[in-house]
C-alpha cells in the first residue's frame, strides 16, 4: 500500500504564521503536525509516501527530506492549484499507479493508530474506507448518513446537516477511485470534492466501509484547533527531563524539558514542554504550553500557549494565555519613554491588550 499526504493549501486562517511557513509545519508539542501523519502511516507499515505540495513546497521538502528519518521513501508531487482533494488524487495518479492507498490530510490529527484500519481495509477487500467522528459543527465538514450499518450518503458542508457524523481527513481507496473522480464535477466552491467521489463509489455498488473514531480528532486549520491539539497531545505525554532544572525551580506534573534547556528560579506546571536550548528564567510556565527550541522567557508568565522557535518573552507583567507566537518574535517591556505600546506586527496579526 502507498500513502498520499496532502501538504498544500494556503492556511489563510492561520495568518500571519502561514505567511512564512506551511500550516502543516506548525509544531504541536514541539513537532510539526505533518510529522504525526507520517509517523501514523509508517507505524501502519506504509513507507512509500507521496506528499502533495503547493506554494510552500520548499519548506515542506526542507523539513521532511527524503523520508529516511522515518525509514520511509518520499516522493513530492506538485499540485499547481488547490482544486480539491479529489483533484490531488488525480494529480498523484503517476505515483499511485493501481496500488491501494491511504490519503491523509497533513493538517489532520488523530489520537488512534490507523494500523488496525489498514489491516481491515485489506482483509475485508474494501474498495474504500472512511473514518468518521461526531462533531458539534457538521455543516463545516463532509457529513455522512448511515442506514442499516452502511454509509448511504455523503454531503459536503450541507446547510442543514442530516447527522452530526462527519468524514475526517483520512481515507483509504483502491484504483476504482480514479474512475469515480472522472464522473464528478467541481462543486459550488470550485473543487473536485472527495465526498462526491466517495458517493460515486457507493452509487456504483462498491464496498465502502467506515469506522467511527474512539479517540479525538483535530483539524488544525485554525489557531483554537492548534491549541486544542497541543492540549490533547501534552496530556498524553510522559515526564522526561533532559535539560537542567536548578534548585530554585519547581516542576509539577507531566513536563518534558528537552536537552540543553535551562530552567532557572522558575515554576513549570505541566503538562508542558520546553524545547532544546530554551531558557526559562524567573518565570512561570503553566499547563498546556509548548515552547520550541532556542527561546528565552524571563520575568514572565505564560500558559495554554504555543511559542515557536527562537522567540523571546522578556519582563512581561500580565500572564500570556491562549496564544500562538511565531518564530523569532520578541515580546518585551519597553523601557523607553513615552510609556506606550510599541508594536511591529505582521498583516493579520491579532493582539489582545489588557
Ligand atoms: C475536507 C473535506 C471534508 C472533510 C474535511 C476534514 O474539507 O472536503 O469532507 O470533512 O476535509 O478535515 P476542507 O478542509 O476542504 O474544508
Amino acid at each position: 500500500m502507498k500513502g498520499l499526504i496532502l501538504s498544500g493549501g494556503k492556511g489563510t486562517r492561520l495568518r500571519p504564521i502561514t505567511y512564512t511557513s506551511a500550516k502543516q509545519l506548525v509544531p504541536i508539542a514541539n513537532k510539526p503536525v505533518l510529522f504525526y501523519a507520517i509517523e501514523n502511516l509508517v507505524d501502519a507499515g506504509i513507507t512509500d509516501l507521496g506528499i502533495i505540495v503547493g506554494d510552500t513546497k520548499e519548506e515542506v521538502k526542507a523539513a521532511v527530506g527524503d523520508g529516511s528519518h522515518w525509514g520511509a521513501k518520499v516522493t513530492y508531487i506538485e499540485q499547481d492549484q488547490p482544486l480539491g482533494l479529489a483533484h490531488a488524487i488525480k494529480v498523484a495518479r503517476g505515483f499511485l499507479g493501481d496500488d491501494r492507498f491511504v490519503m491523509f490530510l497533513g493538517d489532520n490529527f488523530i489520537q488512534e493508530s490507523i494500523s488496525p484500519l489498514v489491516n481491515r481495509f485489506e482483509v475485508d477487500g474494501l474498495n474504500c474506507q472512511i473514518l468518521l467522528t461526531s462533531v458539534p459543527n457538521p455543516e463545516e465538514c463532509g457529513v455522512v448518513e448511515i442506514e442499516n450499518g452502511r454509509v448511504i450518503r455523503l454531503v459536503e458542508k450541507p446547510k442543514e446537516p442530516k447527522s452530526d457524523l462527519v468524514a475526517i481527513g483520512i481515507y483509504m481507496f483502491d484504483h476504482h477511485v480514479f474512475d469515480a473522480i472522472e464522473r464528478i464535477k467541481p462543486s459550488w466552491r470550485g473543487e473536485l470534492e472527495i465526498t462526491d467521489t466517495i458517493q460515486q463509489l457507493i452509487d456504483a455498488g462498491l464496498k465502502v466501509g467506515h469506522y467511527i473514531l474512539k479517540g479525538w480528532w483535530v483539524d488544525t486549520g485554525k489557531m483554537s484547533d492548534i491549541l486544542e491539539a497541543n492540549r490533547l497531545l501534552l496530556e498524553d505525554m510522559s515526564y522526561s527531563i533532559q535539560g537542567h532544572v536548578d534548585g530554585e525551580s519547581k516542576v509539577f506534573g507531566k513536563v518534558v524539558i528537552e536537552k540543553g534547556a535551562e530552567v532557572v528560579n522558575s515554576v513549570i506546571r505541566g503538562p508542558a514542554i520546553i524545547g532544546e536550548n530554551t531558557i526559562i528564567m524567573n518565570s512561570f510556565v503553566g499547563p498546556f504550553t509548548s515552547i520550541h527550541f532556542g527561546c528565552t522567557v524571563t520575568n514572565s508568565e505564560i500558559e495554554h500557549s504555543i511559542v515557536l522557535e527562537n522567540s523571546q518573552i522578556l519582563d512581561i507583567e500580565g500572564r500570556i494565555e491562549d496564544s500562538l507566537i511565531g518564530r523569532n518574535v520578541e515580546i518585551t517591556k519597553s523601557p523607553i519613554k513615552p510609556k506606550a505600546f510599541k508594536l511591529m506586527l505582521g498583516d493579520n496579526s491579532k493582539v489582545g491588550i489588557l
